[in-house]
């Protein structure tokens, strides 16, 4: 039988081969490392139903990414061999000028995802690219790469965003920030997917809109496939075809408030755990586009990284997940433990906290911008039956005092240029001062700007008592706002103004975007001055 006839009996006999025996058998005969390239199969439908994608831009180049599908909620659908692809980076969108090609492997081993690194691109330059697989084209996605090295781009424009609960709501920010006219780029935070079952009715506290597709996430082939379902989604989609990303995780690609070698669920071994790292980090590196340095090796993975984008901005992209001690106390929010006190504590781990910390007294750039997960600023949310006694969120940089004073502390003796920390994760957006020493609300060495989820907590409201009391009981805290949304960043040499951009519902589509916020920060002066 030649080979095109049998990939062409594979595709119709694939829902023989569903199954993890079929799999497992395929697997066990085939070498791990497949060097035959087969023949591109006559798909059965579009083979690019996940997109394309690009990240993580450097002066000369930037990732392109997209995935091979025929059943991406199913088993791929795709034979058990390498597939050859082409690629294509132009100037304009009619692909008449190109700037670069070049063919690429989609391999089963990584679920038949591709990243390229271009290279010998023009340094702040715009681009289109698209993938072809036999004779069919992806969709075209724009990007854009960074700024050259010792040169200060006028003006630098982003966007800061993340907490994308699939049942929750619907992903109209998203369609909102493909809209935007000329990002840079999109720095997602994380909790890009959530690992928690189906429902239909509630998903949490809040209304299921639409379903997850499985039982709670635990093995590679259902991460796997969760992804899918999250860029099935057009809106989602929409966004990565505008702009690159710089992408980082926080807890819930894996398994909700990790840290380190630490799972939050009860009864899960070490061991296990690690397993459920690295089938989570595996899917998380196909389904991104990332450089190859942050391919996991097993559980272990590097994910902090720096960006420069000229002498404008050094960004420094964290983990705040992978290397933390485990949450002090018992995690949740409550009043301080003698664990919080522990001088040693670290959010960052030692290596990455190291690194950081070189980075940061070696920065010469305007602005030092550090993008990560977990709140860092204090805040203190009392108590709800009106004692007075402070409570603080243990998953957050709260319940790490030493290690937020060690980093604030760092930033103010080796004078660190304008620091400006980005987060997520609590499902609303806050902006705020850093300070290294709030029992005395010490000076300011920066500012930090938390934005709110996507989609995740549902509608959301403006305001309410929790959130008024932490405002009232933190005089270093500015701003609160209970909706979804995503915050804009637009920095020159002079400033940097911030727009928590915002709409009003995600339980049915077309929301508009409106601005519930508008910050400045003068160079020089961490201090937030609102402007609307
Ligand atoms: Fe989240």
């Amino acid at each position: 039988m030649d080979s095109v006839t049998r990939h062409i009996l594979d595709l119709s006999r694939r829902g023989l081969l569903r199954g993890a025996t079929a799999m497992a058998a395929l697997a066990a005969t085939r070498p791990a490392f497949a060097q035959r390239v087969a023949p591109m199969p006559v798909f059965q439908s579009d083979p690019f139903p996940l997109g394309v994608a690009s990240g993580d831009p450097w002066p000369d180049g930037v990732v392109i990414w997209t995935r091979l599908s025929q059943d991406p909620l199913g088993d791929g659908g795709l034979p058990p061999e390498a597939l050859e692809l082409r690629w294509e980076v132009a100037e304009d969108e009619g692909f008449t000028r190109l700037a670069g090609r070049g063919t690429v492997l989609a391999r089963p081993e990584l679920n038949y995802s591709v990243r390229v690194e271009v290279t010998g691109l023009r340094p702040a330059a715009t681009y289109h690219y698209r993938f072809i697989a036999g004779g069919v084209a992806s969709p075209v996605g724009r990007t854009r790469t960074a700024p050259a090295v010792n040169t200060r781009p006028a003006q630098m424009r982003f966007v800061n965003a993340g907490c994308q609960h699939y049942e929750q709501g619907l992903f109209t920010a998203w369609r909102h920030v493909a809209a935007e006219p000329d990002l840079d780029f999109v720095f997602h935070y994380g909790d890009y997917i959530y690992e928690g079952p189906a429902n239909r009715e509630r998903s949490g506290n809040f209304p299921a809109i639409r379903s997850h597709n499985s039982p709670a996430v635990e093995t590679l082939d259902a991460y796997r496939r969760r992804y899918a379902l999250y860029q099935l989604d057009a809106d989602l989609r929409a966004a990565h075809h505008a702009h690159p990303f710089l992408v980082s995780f926080d807890d819930h690609e894996v398994d909700n408030n990790w840290a380190a070698a630490v799972s939050a669920r009860v009864g899960v071994s070490p061991a296990d755990f690690a397993l459920l790292k690295a089938a989570a980090f595996q899917a998380w590196y196909e389904a991104m586009p990332l450089r190859r340095a942050q391919m996991p090796n097993g559980p272990d993975i590097i994910a902090y990284r720096g960006i420069d984008w000229g002498t404008l901005a050094s960004i420094s992209v964290l983990d705040t997940r992978g290397f933390r001690d485990d949450q002090p106390c018992g995690d949740r929010v409550k009043p301080v433990c003698e664990e919080v006190s522990n001088p040693a504590a670290h959010v960052l781990g030692p290596a990455q906290e190291g690194w950081l910390f070189g980075r940061l007294a070696q920065a010469e750039a305007v602005w030092s911008i550090l993008a990560q997960q977990v709140m860092m600023m204090r805040r203190d949310v009392g108590g709800a039956d009106g004692d007075d006694q402070p409570r603080y969120d243990m998953d957050k940089w709260d319940a790490y005092p030493a290690a937020r004073t060690r980093l604030l502390n760092h930033v103010r003796q080796a004078r660190v240029p304008n620091l400006a920390v980005l987060t997520g994760d609590i499902h609303t957006a806050w902006a705020g001062t850093l300070r290294p020493d709030y029992d005395r609300e010490g000076p300011a060495v920066g500012v930090e700007f938390v934005s709110t989820s996507m989609s995740s907590a549902g509608d959301g409201r403006e305001i309410w008592a929790g959130p008024q009391r932490a405002l009232d009981r933190n005089p270093h805290i500015a701003f609160f706002n209970g909706r979804r949304g995503y915050t804009l960043i637009e920095a020159d040499e002079r400033r940097m103004e911030t727009r928590f951009r915002a709409v009003p519902y995600v339980s049915r589509p077309g929301a508009p975007l409106v601005d519930r916020a508008r910050f400045m920060v003068e160079a020089g002066r961490p201090e937030l001055i609102r402007l609307g």
